[in-house]
């Protein structure tokens, strides 16, 4: 390859299509199939793969050289974090006592409550929280019971208020859960320095304030210096303030929400203590509180009593967000991966995501706008298009970072490196931004060249997705 990058090709494993054919697509064969089930429950015939098993592992090894993971290389997506999930973890999950049934009465899953407890305290004494529930399956899950959870307050209160305050540089999932929830979203223009602008939020407090909802560092990955102010205002107009914890990576043992002013937090387990992601669902988003709104918290919680625990349902509880007591096997992994790290290890963490991210900044070419940043930066493509960048760096043998996010900064490119990667890995993806930004229009438009899939229609898959092999067919029909 030109201009400095490492050479790299991705597997193709299909001569035409440059795709690996579906398992069904090998060899598939009406099989007979014996139940006891009524007929109009079962249908007349069934048509499955038939493979041997070597045939499938190759089949599921083809697909995994044909992607592009945390396990491959260095993965910098900006504010989605993908953080390399330790092995040990999971090894801790798999274990035969972890797969109890979620149903079992409390005093037969001692051991599952007492790791939920201290999973719980571990969160709270990190954020800085008094009381935390592990139920939410996701970041976005997090937030809408996070907001469930002021609305109940305000209610409770007979002060019902109609209106959250959200910055303009949040994440798109503080705007949907706020309007899920039934309010009416104020949003708030960030200041010349992409910080919260006090004018502009005095301006847009009011009586109807039910919740500001900030994330800090933000997603430039900038502490918001005046918190504390904000704080105040917040709580004077008699508003709760919400802490979208995606970026606590960047301040583990180093500084608490709860210690910020923020009254209700959620965590992404998987952007902070490296568990799988899951694609917004099946993963964990614990939600913390201070001591006044606890009683509003879904339910089950659990709690310790005469030496053991039980579970049990907080006063004014805003019911379920989720199945039983959240995504047990997640939950394990992120109580794991606290307890390995230990005080220390996490501070260390922190500061090395930070590390990272700054001196990753100082080795490309393109231009950093705002600073001084925590644990990720956004750049600017400048006369680039910030797609066509992404698309080129994937020749290089690197995930792009997020791009044209946040809209502060023309043709973003929203990069963190995490903690996870050594100065090679940090060097090999400058090497990558850098030989993509002395490139021309013609050649990065034209990317990616050396993938398994060359570029999509990424429009149309999002707009009319097709998610089946089915579905897939039915179209060719
Ligand atoms: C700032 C921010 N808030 C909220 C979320 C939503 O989290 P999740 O993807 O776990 O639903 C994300 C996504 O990673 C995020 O970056």
């Amino acid at each position: 390859m030109t201009g400095g990058g490492r050479s790299y090709d991705q597997a193709r494993w299909s001569t035409d299509e440059h795709y690996e054919p579906l398992l069904s697509e090998k060899d598939s064969r009406e099989v007979d199939v014996e139940t006891p089930l009524p007929d109009e429950l079962t249908r007349d015939s069934l048509e499955l793969p038939s493979l041997s098993e070597p045939e499938l592992a190759r089949h599921y090894t083809r697909l995994s050289q044909m992607n592009y993971g945390v396990e491959s290389g260095p993965f910098p997506l900006g504010s989605c974090t993908m953080k390399y999930n330790p092995k040990f973890t999971e090894d801790l999950a798999a274990l035969p006592d972890a797969g109890v049934h979620p149903d079992r009465p409390d005093e037969t899953i001692q051991g599952t409550l007492g790791v939920y407890a201290q999973l719980s305290e571990y969160l709270g004494q990190i954020g800085g929280m008094d009381a935390v529930t592990l139920q939410p399956p996701a970041g976005a899950a997090g937030e809408y019971a996070g907001v469930l959870i002021a609305k109940a307050y305000h209610e409770h209160n007979d002060d019902e208020r109609s209106e959250i305050i959200i910055p303009d540089s949040a994440h798109g999932t503080n705007f949907a859960s706020a309007a899920l929830a039934g309010f009416d979203v104020v949003e708030l223009p960030s200041g010349d320095d992409g910080r919260v602008d006090l004018d502009a939020l005095d301006a847009a407090i009011s009586e109807e304030t039910a919740l500001l909802m900030l994330t800090n560092p933000n997603t430039l990955g900038l502490f918001e210096r005046d918190i504390e102010e904000i704080a105040t205002m917040v709580h004077d107009a008699g508003g709760l303030l919400y802490y979208d914890g995606a970026n606590l990576n960047a301040l583990l043992g180093q500084a608490r929400p709860g210690d910020m002013g923020f009254d209700i937090m959620h965590y992404n387990v998987h952007k902070t203590f490296a568990t799988p992601h899951g694609g917004g669902g099946p993963g964990a988003g614990p939600v913390g509180v201070v001591e006044k709104l606890a009683p509003f918290l879904p339910s089950p919680q659990v709690r310790e009593t005469n030496g053991g625990y039980e579970q049990y349902e907080p006063e004014h509880t805003i019911g379920k967000v989720h199945g039983f007591r959240g995504n047990w096997l997640v939950l394990i992994k992120a109580c794991a991966y606290i307890s390995r790290l230990g005080d220390e290890g996490l501070a260390d963490a922190s500061a090395k995501a930070v590390l990272n991210a700054n001196y990753l900044a100082e080795q490309i070419d393109y231009e950093v706008p705002f600073g001084p940043f925590h644990h990720e930066f956004v750049a600017s493509a400048g006369e680039q298009d910030a797609a066509d960048v992404a698309k080129r760096m994937l020749d290089y043998g690197v995930h792009p970072p997020t791009t044209k996010w946040p809209e502060i900064v023309s043709e973003a490119l929203m990069t963190e490196p995490t903690e996870i990667e050594a100065k090679r890995g940090l060097d090999h993806l400058a090497r990558a931004f850098n030989a993509v930004a002395d490139e021309d229009e013609e050649t990065i438009e034209a990317a990616p060249q050396r993938t398994s899939a060359r570029r999509i229609d990424q429009v149309s898959a999002a707009r009319n997705p097709r998610l089946s092999w089915q579905a897939l067919a039915d179209q060719d029909d």
